[in-house]
């Protein structure tokens, strides 16, 4: 016997196939709670997609610390070899809506949320190490520049290099998304990064800036321009289908996790600055250490309850790791618990993807739409005398010594900051053959921006970069340019 259909109240439904009516041929009743209720619920299942990395896939897993990292924070999750870490990461793409497709050249999101038992820690990053832009004031409109045109309602190349135009800072991540990488074969074959600079701090209060790198352990492989193509027109759901299967068939993709750890006295003086998301810190400068494996072993059983609504936050911090003064993070520090009160409701930390699984959410907040009030019975105000949670008196992670005066100031440059050093170091490290393909993929798309003075001031970037890298674009960008108007 099957398991009886319910209402959402939990009575029996006694026909799913026919509307009552009044009579045989008469019009419904509105005394049919079945069908009102269905055809309710039905119009309410869209919920405001994100804001970008609206496409995305999860799974679950985990991490095990496999080094000894203990000097550097006191993060209890870490604190050990052989300890694992439940976990669930979320990977995107950027730009496109939530139906778009998964073949295409984007950054990809790359989303950890570590279960641990000093409360959910968030590490929201992409599969490159820099960004475009270096301050959170010019994030909506870099966006709104990347995404359809309010107008034509089609992506611009006009409006995407308009924008790059006048964000030289861009010409690092530009190189990096249109060279080999830009566009992975999976989800499973690319590599993770923190991106930002972040701080750990240890047991004793000894400091250090950290950048994250998870290498993926299936080795990198990419689509080219062709591939993708070819890949996006046969199937939009390619990176959802990859990942669901390799799970479902067993073979759990891995990545290791390594971390460049930067005392906090070098910061000042470092060539570059080190709290620019435009810049790396070469490896020369500040060796791979390495940490331990993030595995993921389970898909998750439900899309919507489970990936949709995950929620991360770049503000979710544990004690012994906390964030640096790169801008950028901090403007996301304020950005994403605030998107997801507004697409999922104050109390999306309680949904089970989202809560604390090692630790206890233990506070005073409370009601709301959809409140559980998981505190119950307990006190709703702090302090009181009942034995309600209070505070640990332990800083998190370490004061940052700050002068100077308010006021609105560009990120200060470093002695070998430019906007194009670090583009220039990345063209010079690849292949002929990488080069190549590079600066194909970068005529096709700067071609087909129409006004002249947008594709000067681009190619002007890649001259500062390179005098070569600029001036193969350019003989590149002319040639389809004028066989575009023939
Ligand atoms: C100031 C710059 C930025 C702002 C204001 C911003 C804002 C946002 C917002 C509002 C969301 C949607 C959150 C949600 O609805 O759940 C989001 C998603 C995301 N962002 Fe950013 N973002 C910025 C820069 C970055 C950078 C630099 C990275 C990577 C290093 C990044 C990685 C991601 C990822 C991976 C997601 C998807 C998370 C998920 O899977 O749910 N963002 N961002």
């Amino acid at each position: 016997m099957p398991r009886t259909l319910t209402t959402e109240s939990g009575a029996p439904v006694a026909d799913n196939q026919n509307s009552a009516s009044a009579g045989e041929y008469g019009p419904l009743l509105v005394q049919d709670q079945h069908l009102l209720e269905k055809l309710a619920r039905f119009n309410r299942e869209r919920i405001p997609e994100r804001v970008v990395h609206a496409r995305g896939s999860g799974a679950y897993g985990y991490f095990e610390v496999t080094d000894e990292v203990s000097r550097y924070t006191k993060a209890a999750f870490l604190s050990q070899v052989g300890k694992r870490t439940e976990l669930f990461l979320r990977f995107s793409t950027v730009a496109g809506a939530l139906g778009s497709t998964d073949a295409v050249r984007d950054p990809r999101g790359f989303a950890v949320k570590f279960y641990t038992e000093q409360g959910n820690y968030d590490l929201v990053g992409n599969n490159t190490p820099v960004f475009f832009i270096k301050d959170p004031l010019k994030f909506p409109d870099f966006i709104h520049s990347q995404k359809r045109d309010p107008h034509t309602g089609v992506q611009e190349a006009d409006n995407v290099w308009d924008f790059w135009a006048h964000s030289p800072a861009s010409t690092h991540q530009i190189t990096w998304l249109f060279g080999d990488r830009g566009i992975p074969a999976s989800y499973r074959h690319m590599n993770g990064f923190g991106s930002h600079t972040y701080q750990w701090v240890n047991a004793e209060g000894r400091a250090h800036w950290v950048k994250y790198h998870f290498k993926t352990n299936q080795g990198i492989r990419s689509l080219d321009a062709g591939q993708a193509a070819e890949t996006a027109g046969g199937d939009a759901d390619s990176h959802q289908r990859d990942l669901h299967q390799a799970i479902g068939r067993g073979v759990f993709p891995s990545w290791t996790l390594y971390v460049q750890l930067m005392p906090v006295e070098d910061a000042a003086d470092y060539r570059f600055n080190p709290f620019d998301l435009t810049k790396v810190w070469p490896h020369a400068d500040y060796p791979l250490v390495k940490v331990g494996r993030l595995v993921l072993n389970r898909n998750p059983e439900n899309v919507f309850a489970e990936v949709e609504q995950a929620a991360f936050s770049p503000n979710n911090f544990v004690p012994g790791i906390g964030p640096s003064p790169d801008k950028m993070l901090q403007g996301r520090l304020f950005a994403y618990a605030d998107a997801q009160r507004y697409r999922l409701g104050v109390n999306h930390t309680q949904l089970p993807v989202n809560a604390p699984r090692a630790a206890e959410a233990a506070n005073y907040g409370q009601d709301g739409l959809g409140a559980l009030n998981p505190n119950g019975r307990g006190k709703n105000y702090e302090p009181n005398s009942y034995g309600g949670p209070a505070q640990t008196d332990e800083a998190l992670h370490a004061p940052q010594p700050v002068s100077g005066h308010t006021g609105t100031y560009a990120t200060p440059a470093h002695g070998k900051d430019d906007d194009f050093f670090q583009a220039g170091e990345l063209y010079r490290l690849m292949t002929e053959a990488e080069k190549s393909r590079l600066i194909a993929n970068l005529a096709g798309s700067l071609a087909q921006v129409g006004r002249d003075d947008v594709v000067e001031r681009n190619l002007a970037h890649f001259h500062a970069a390179d005098p070569e890298y600029g001036a193969r674009l350019t003989a590149a960008v002319t040639e389809l340019r004028a066989a575009n108007e023939d």
